[in-house]
């Protein structure tokens, strides 16, 4: 270990312990392979040296060994080198996340250990085509267009006052959000009116039926035991107002469907919508709370102000993309410093505008800063499922490192690892059954197929 003025460092280098800025925040830790962006960010943080691990002498080429008669080992990566490629990979992603918070720790190793497979899982699939083996990939970043940082930020309200699609929702939203606002409505009219919309009910029914509601669902087929196959039985394995809740989430996501790919890919942002709300979910049931379909609308909606600023500002939101990498700072971040707001904000904007329930709103609008100290427990879950999901590598909105795991959202939900790896195991293999349900022909509902 040898102490290196920040001036002098390079890319490449290995942290030999944790940074702090000079007044004691914590910057990066121990283990980290630096970048050029966290050479930006140390001497922005005015840190004068750090420590970095000198590398090992190569051992010089000597005589042949006695074990000259050993086998080969085998060509080709072995299991330590996917570790090691998945641990850098995971380094640079999580830089910042505080790793020496338990809950935090837990989900790093969680995530080296799935890249590390699918790393292996990779490579060999390669080797059977005689391929050499793949390394972890950057996500690519859009390059904004000529003029972008030129074009004007209008406020958030008149971003959602100029789209015609975003203020007026398709009619059977409106009334079922008044089903939802109405105490005298009955189970009975919140079916009948999502079954006038046949492409909505379609897609309740395949999610009712999909393992999401496994555990629900045996209940209500001990007593009927066909596939849940109208909107009244479906009614009654999630409840009346849940289903409206759930038809309210799903009813959206056509009017977001002609974002340019260049900016977001649409299939990988609702799989991190879709996983969210799914973790989201089982967090609330696993802190006792009766909030499980808010949480999981909430969740799946968390990053809508996104798509309202791919599809209006595309420009702007490139060079926010893109600042984020270069900067060393989170897209929400970036977010802030070029547009005045960030998604969360808008988000929350757009869901009052809907008449959303004031909860939903608030789950959406405080997920990265959890807001009012009153309200911490609803944005924790959104928080802590959207951690979960950007650090596992579940589909993505757009954010490029793990943003940070707030200390306050993981004590609001009095969470430890081993609670996170238990939700985990009883979600995350369904993500795909759910997506596909969200989804189903890979995306078709995603190019705008009835
Ligand atoms: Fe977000
Ligand atoms: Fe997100």
């Amino acid at each position: 270990m040898v102490k290196v003025s920040v001036s002098d460092l390079s890319p490449g280098m290995e942290l030999a312990e944790d940074v702090k800025t000079p007044g004691g925040r914590f910057l990066m830790p121990r283990g980290t392979r630096l970048e050029r962006s966290h050479l930006t960010m140390l001497a922005g943080w005015g840190v004068g040296d750090v420590d970095v691990v000198v590398a090992r002498p190569k051992a010089p080429p000597g005589p042949p060994s006695a074990d000259r008669e050993t086998p080969p080992a085998p060509e080709g990566p072995k299991p330590a080198d996917f570790f090691e490629q998945a641990m850098e990979a995971a380094r640079g992603r999580f830089v910042f996340v505080d790793l020496r918070e338990e809950v935090a720790a837990t989900v790093f190793r969680l995530s080296v250990a799935r890249t590390a497979k699918r790393l292996a899982r990779a490579a060999l699939e390669a080797s059977g085509k005689g391929a050499p083996a793949p390394k972890p990939q950057a996500r690519p970043v859009p390059k904004p267009p000529a003029g972008a940082a030129a074009e004007p930020i209008p406020t958030p309200e008149d971003l959602l006052r100029e789209d015609p699609q975003l203020v007026s929702l398709p009619e059977v939203f409106t009334r079922i959000n008044e089903v939802l606002h109405d105490p005298r409505s009955s189970v009975e009219d919140a079916a009948r009116i999502i079954g006038t919309d046949a492409s909505l009910s379609a897609k309740l029914l395949k999610l009712v039926n999909s393992a999401f509601y496994r555990r629900a669902s045996r209940a209500v087929e001990k007593r009927f035991p066909a596939k849940v196959d109208s909107l009244t039985r479906a009614v009654m394995i999630v409840g009346g107002k849940q289903l409206a809740t759930l038809a309210l989430g799903v009813s959206v996501l056509p009017i977001f469907r002609d974002i340019p790919p260049e900016y977001i890919n649409m299939k990988a942002f609702w799989k991190h919508s879709i996983g969210c709300g799914m973790i989201a979910r089982a967090l609330a049931e696993h802190a006792g709370s009766s909030a499980g379909e808010s949480s999981f609308v909430a969740g799946l909606l968390h990053d809508i102000g996104r798509l309202v600023l791919y599809k209006h500002l595309p420009g702007p939101s490139g060079a926010s993309l893109r600042r984020s990498r270069e900067e060393f700072i989170t897209l929400t971040q970036a977010e802030g410093e070029i547009f005045g707001f960030d998604h969360g904000h808008l988000g929350g904007l757009l869901l009052r505008k809907w008449q959303y329930p004031a909860a939903l709103e608030k789950m959406v609008r405080y997920h990265h800063d959890l807001g009012e100290p009153l309200f911490i427990e609803e944005p924790a879950v959104i928080h802590v499922a959207d951690f979960l999901v950007n650090a596992l590598e579940i589909g993505t909105s757009g954010e490029w490192r793990v943003p940070a795991l707030l200390p306050a959202a993981v004590e609001a939900l009095s969470l430890t690892g081993t609670d996170l790896k238990k939700v985990l195991a009883g979600v995350e293999e369904r993500i795909e059954e759910v997506f596909a349900s969200f989804f189903p022909g890979d995306g078709e509902a995603l190019r705008g197929a009835p």
